[in-house]
C-alpha cells in the first residue's frame, strides 16, 4: 500500500476495468460479506420510506459497478433504474447480467459527464451510490453533478469507507505519509475480509469535514447517518472482529 499522486478519471476507470470480472464474481457468490450483509442492507434501510411509497421513482445508481444494487432496486414496481459507471468493463458485465430487466438501463460514463449530457436535464427522485465517493478523483465535481441531477426534495443515499476508522482498519494511520486532515490518494491491492487479490485499485482518504462541506455547498442536507455493524452471526464469518465501524452510510435531501 502506498500514497500516490492524484489520479485522473481515466486512470481510475482503468483500475476498475481490470477488476470488474473478479468483483462481479465476489458479489454474486456472496464472498463480499460487507457488500452483501452490511452495506446494501444499510442503503436499503435508509431508502425504506421512499421505497414503500406508491410513487413512481426514477432512480440513479451513481458508480453502479457491475450492476447488482441497480438490479435489486429494479425489483420495486413503479421504478425506473439507471446505472452509470466510468468503468466500461463493469458496465459490459452489468448489461450482460441484468440488462434484460425491463426497467434498467446501464451507461458507461463518469458521473460528471453523465450529468452534463443528460437529455433535457432529466432529474431523479432518488440517487444511490454504494462505496463510490471515496473512489472518485474529484469529490466536489461529483457531488455537484449528483445534486444537479436530483429533483428538489430528492434523496441521495451513499456509503463510503469510514473516514475516521478506515486508516486504522487498513493499518496505515501511523504511516509517516498519513495525515487525517489531508486528501490522500492511496494505491493498494484490492482486498475484502475473505479475499486478497493482485488487482491494484485506489481509494482516496478524505476527512469527514470534506464530505460534509461538499454536501452542504451543493445544497444537500444530511438527514440521517449510520455507522453500521454486522449482526453477530455475520460478524462471526469475518476473520477479524469489528472493533469499530468500517463504513458510514449517509442520507441527504436536496
Ligand atoms: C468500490 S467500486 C463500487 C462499485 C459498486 N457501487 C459496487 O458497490 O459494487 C467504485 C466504483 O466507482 C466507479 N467510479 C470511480 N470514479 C467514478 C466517476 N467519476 N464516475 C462514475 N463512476 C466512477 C468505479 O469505476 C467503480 O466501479
Amino acid at each position: 500500500m502506498k500514497k500516490t499522486q492524484r489520479k485522473s478519471n481515466h486512470a481510475i476507470a482503468s483500475e476498475w476495468n481490470n477488476i470488474a470480472k473478479f468483483r462481479h464474481q465476489q458479489i454474486t457468490k456472496e464472498n463480499d460479506l460487507s457488500y452483501n450483509y452490511v452495506l446494501i442492507p444499510s442503503i436499503l434501510s435508509l431508502i425504506k420510506n421512499e421505497f414503500n411509497s406508491k410513487k413512481n421513482l426514477n432512480i440513479l445508481d451513481a458508480g453502479c459497478g457491475t450492476g447488482n444494487l441497480a438490479y435489486q432496486l429494479s425489483k420495486r414496481e413503479n421504478s425506473c433504474i439507471t446505472g452509470i459507471d466510468i468503468s466500461e468493463e463493469s458496465i459490459k458485465i452489468a448489461k450482460e447480467t441484468y440488462g434484460n430487466s425491463r426497467n434498467i438501463s446501464f451507461y458507461s460514463s463518469s458521473i460528471e459527464n453523465f450529468s452534463d449530457n443528460i437529455v433535457n436535464k432529466f432529474k431523479y427522485d432518488l440517487i444511490v451510490s454504494n462505496m463510490t465517493l471515496m473512489d472518485v478523483s474529484n469529490l466536489d465535481n461529483v457531488v455537484k453533478s449528483i445534486s444537479s441531477m436530483l429533483k428538489d426534495e430528492g434523496v441521495f443515499v451513499f456509503s463510503i469507507t469510514h473516514p475516521v476508522f478506515w486508516s486504522r482498519y487498513w493499518e496505515y494511520e501511523n504511516s509517516n505519509w498519513f495525515n487525517y486532515l489531508e486528501e490522500i490518494f492511496i494505491e493498494a491491492p484490492f482486498k475484502t475480509s475473505l479475499d486478497n487479490s493482485e488487482f491494484i485499485t485506489s481509494h482516496i482518504h478524505r476527512p469527514l469535514e470534506m464530505y460534509f462541506h461538499s454536501l452542504r455547498n451543493n445544497n444537500l442536507r444530511v438527514t440521517d447517518l449510520i455507522e453500521p455493524m454486522p449482526e453477530r452471526e455475520i460478524e462471526e464469518k469475518y476473520p477479524k472482529s469489528w472493533e469499530f465501524p468500517r463504513f458510514m452510510v449517509v442520507k441527504c435531501i436536496k
